[in-house]
């Protein structure tokens, strides 16, 4: 990995002071009322990330220092969360490093997301769905979540499901997912949301993995004018599936019968409203803390997804995040553009808002053409949004179809007070577009986070030093983030050096806690490249103010429009072809989607046809999905490689990209190049 201070140029890493505002972590520096939630004066902006130097520091050695550390999330964990067992004990480590929080507290998440606002919030919206492609808008109070959660959690227990067993949803983006997963919740089912623009055959990987007893799924899905009918794709999943038949529940949208969508009920088959209506009214159940509360499959190195494992003890960090962070006081309004099937929408659409009793905007639709690009600021006026979350993608695509952001001016969006942004690398030009456009009241805040810690770990800001464009800041209380040196283990200080992006264990609450029946590859994928830390698999590096720049993976993934894809599984799904006994897939910058992936793939011999990289596209299409977003698929002679065999994937990269490259001493024919320059028209 090079090591070089011209990183920070090349990637026009730029500061922008914020000296006009005033913001805290906390509100107060000592012990006794550090964790208050904070009283936001929305004038003043409330922006706690953005604390001052000594605060910050004070807080983020007490998250930290052992011993003290214990004490600052069991204060929090009896604060923020209603226990039916209070814990006694904050953290226990095993011997490998793996930590339990909270080991012998139990409490409920959808007790603690539901039933405990109904005294105060119960005709107050917990959900308001807005669907740009639908048209079929609702707001769902407290009471009504409620009510439909306890049902479905009975209409779940009467198909067999019971605690720790798995239930699967294949969901569009609609109110019933996020019944679902709470009903899930609700009994101590483990829920494995799969995101609904995965194929049949990348559901089935997950189905077998998962074994749910379970799959909740609807009749379709909207894609601007597309309707997409989900039930082939779960028939097809289950028939190639290497697991004990699930029931299925669908939920019949009325958008699929006014769209024509036709499907006959299957004997395993039930309605979601039919389970709703026949479910007893059920209670919650009390778990422990390090019962899990869900799956989640993320992509790494090889084909196989990563079934992420997700406890209980989640609640207390998510329920603290939203004051402590994102500055939201209790019942105000959280719009997370993103989607139930991504960690994000797991956290801050569904359990986060609910745990904090916000109304959370849940919104099917794309930020530009459905209608238009003036979409989030017509759902932030409508809803009166407080804070919101997207991705950097979503943001270039609304700058190129109103380049001025004249649609801001059209609609009243005083009441937002942030725009935070992660899922990929944020461009600066994109941050300091946006915060001009959106003006000193609204910051662009860039933060980072994986599906692995289910909350952001880095994106605090100093109060006298705001933005800095390519930065997504410093870590966040419990988070002991350090660039280490990939090859001699050591920790990097100086800022523009480019190392591995590394968390000092224990790693805090709500952090994934092992793979999903896998904790030998958990071990393997996390803990033993630095031994004492995580790896992220994310490479990085400080500036002159200690913010944290992350680079790229350090694994095959991409982040292709803020969704991570491994190119293993792409170039697997490639391979499939018959005539192709050899390709890389790397990822090509995209002014719109950061990175897309591209194949090169040599054909062999005796094949004559002129289709097969239309081949290509269709069978990862077919095979993963439309969210991998390939679209390009070259032919070439002969790929570069080393003698020993491995193809030169981050020299094909280079070029692809217009990056200087390096030829290896060891590769194998040097004139290979040539037909990889030429592919790409360099
Ligand atoms: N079900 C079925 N298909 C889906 C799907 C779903 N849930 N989600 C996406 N797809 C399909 C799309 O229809 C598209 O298919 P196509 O190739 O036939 O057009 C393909 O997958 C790629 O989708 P997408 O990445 O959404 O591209 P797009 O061109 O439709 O939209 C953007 C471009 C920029 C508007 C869109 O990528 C976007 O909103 N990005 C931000 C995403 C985000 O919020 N990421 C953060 C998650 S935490
Ligand atoms: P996912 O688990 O799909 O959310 O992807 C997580 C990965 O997205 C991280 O490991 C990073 O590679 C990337 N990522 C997320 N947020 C950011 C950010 N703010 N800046 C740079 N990369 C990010």
């Amino acid at each position: 990995m090079s090591t070089t201070l011209t990183l920070l140029a090349k990637h026009r890493i730029l500061t922008r002071p914020h000296s006009l505002l005033a913001h805290r972590l906390c509100p107060a520096t000592s012990s006794a009322t550090l964790h208050q939630p904070v009283r936001n004066n929305h004038a003043a902006g409330g922006q706690n990330f953005r604390p001052e130097r000594t605060e910050y520091a004070n807080l983020v050695s007490k998250s930290l220092l052992p011993g003290e550390r214990e004490q600052f999330w069991m204060s929090i964990a009896n604060r923020e969360i209603t226990w039916t067992t209070p814990p006694s004990t904050a953290l226990s480590i095993s011997p490998s490093g793996t930590h339990n929080w909270f080991p012998s507290g139990t409490l409920n998440m959808s007790q603690n997301c539901l039933d405990r606002h109904l005294p105060s919030r119960s005709s107050q919206v917990a959900i308001a769905y807005h669907s740009s492609v639908g048209g079929n808008s609702r707001s769902i109070t407290y009471e009504e979540l409620l009510n439909d959660v306890s049902k479905f959690a009975g209409g779940l227990r009467s198909l067999g499901v019971e605690k720790g067993d798995r239930v699967l949803l294949y969901m569009p983006m609609v109110p019933e997912a996020a019944v679902a997963m709470l009903a899930c919740a609700r009994i101590g089912a483990v829920h494995s949301v799969v995101f609904g623009g995965f194929a049949a055959k990348e559901l089935a990987v997950r189905i077998t993995d998962a074994s749910p007893k379970v799959i909740v799924t609807a009749d379709c899905g909207l894609e601007r004018a597309r309707c997409i009918p989900y039930m082939p794709a779960i028939n097809e999943a289950i028939d190639l599936a290497d697991s004990p038949e699930p029931s299925v529940v669908v939920l019949r949208r009325p958008e699929g019968k006014a769209l024509g969508v036709s499907y006959e009920m299957k004997e395993r088959d039930r309605c979601f409203y039919e389970t709703i209506k026949n479910g007893e009214v059920t209670a919650p159940v009390p778990l422990s803390a390090n019962d899990p509360l869900y799956t989640i499959y993320t992509s790494g190195t090889t084909g196989d997804p990563k079934g992420v494992l997700r406890d209980n003890a989640h609640a207390v960090h998510l329920k603290y995040s939203m004051s402590s962070y994102y500055s939201l006081e209790e019942g105000e309004t959280f719009f997370a553009a993103s989607d139930i099937g991504w960690v994000v929408g797991h956290s801050y659409i569904v359990y986060a808002p609910l745990l904090h009793g916000c109304t959370s905007v849940l919104f099917e639709g794309k930020p530009v053409g459905t209608p238009d690009a003036a979409e989030y600021w017509r759902i932030i006026e409508r809803y009166k949004v407080n804070a919101m979350f997207t991705a950097p993608t979503a943001l270039r695509a609304i700058r190129r179809d109103d380049p001025e952001s004249d649609h801001t001016k059209d609609h009243d969006i005083s009441s937002l007070r942030a725009c935070f942004v992660a899922g990929e690398r944020a461009d600066p030009d994109t941050i300091r577009h946006f915060e001009e456009k959106l003006g000193p009241s609204i910051p662009v805040v860039d933060h980072w986070w994986q599906t692995e810690s289910g909350s952001p770990m880095c994106g605090v800001q100093f109060s006298d030093v705001g933005t800095v464009g390519g930065s997504c800041g410093l870590p966040l209380p419990g988070f002991d983030i350090q660039i280490l040196n990939p090859e001699t283990k050591e920790r990097i200080t100086a800022p523009g050096v480019l190392g591995s992006i590394a968390i000092k264990l224990p790693l805090p609450p709500g952090f994934m806690t092992t793979l999903y029946n896998n904790n030998e590859r958990y071990k393997k994928s996390y803990l033993e490249t630095f031994p004492g830390y995580y790896d992220a698999g994310d490479a990085g590096m400080l500036d002159e103010n200690g913010y944290i720049h992350i680079m790229e993976r350090t694994d095959d993934a991409i982040n292709v429009a803020g969704h991570r894809i491994s190119t293993g599984l792409l170039e697997e799904t490639v391979l499939r072809h018959p005539n192709i006994p050899e390709c890389a897939v790397i990822g090509v910058n995209d002014s719109l989607k950061g990175v897309v992936p591209v194949a090169l793939f040599v054909v062999s011999g005796n094949c004559k046809s002129t289709s097969i990289a239309d081949d290509v596209i269709n069978l990862v299409r077919e095979h993963v999905g439309p969210v991998a977003s390939m679209k390009t698929a070259i032919e070439v002679h002969a790929l570069p490689k080393t003698r020993s065999g491995k193809i030169l994937r981050q020299v094909i990269r280079k070029i692809a990209n217009g990056e200087e490259y390096k030829l290896p001493g060891t590769i194998e024919d040097a004139s290979v190049v040539d037909g990889i320059i030429e592919a790409f028209g360099k």
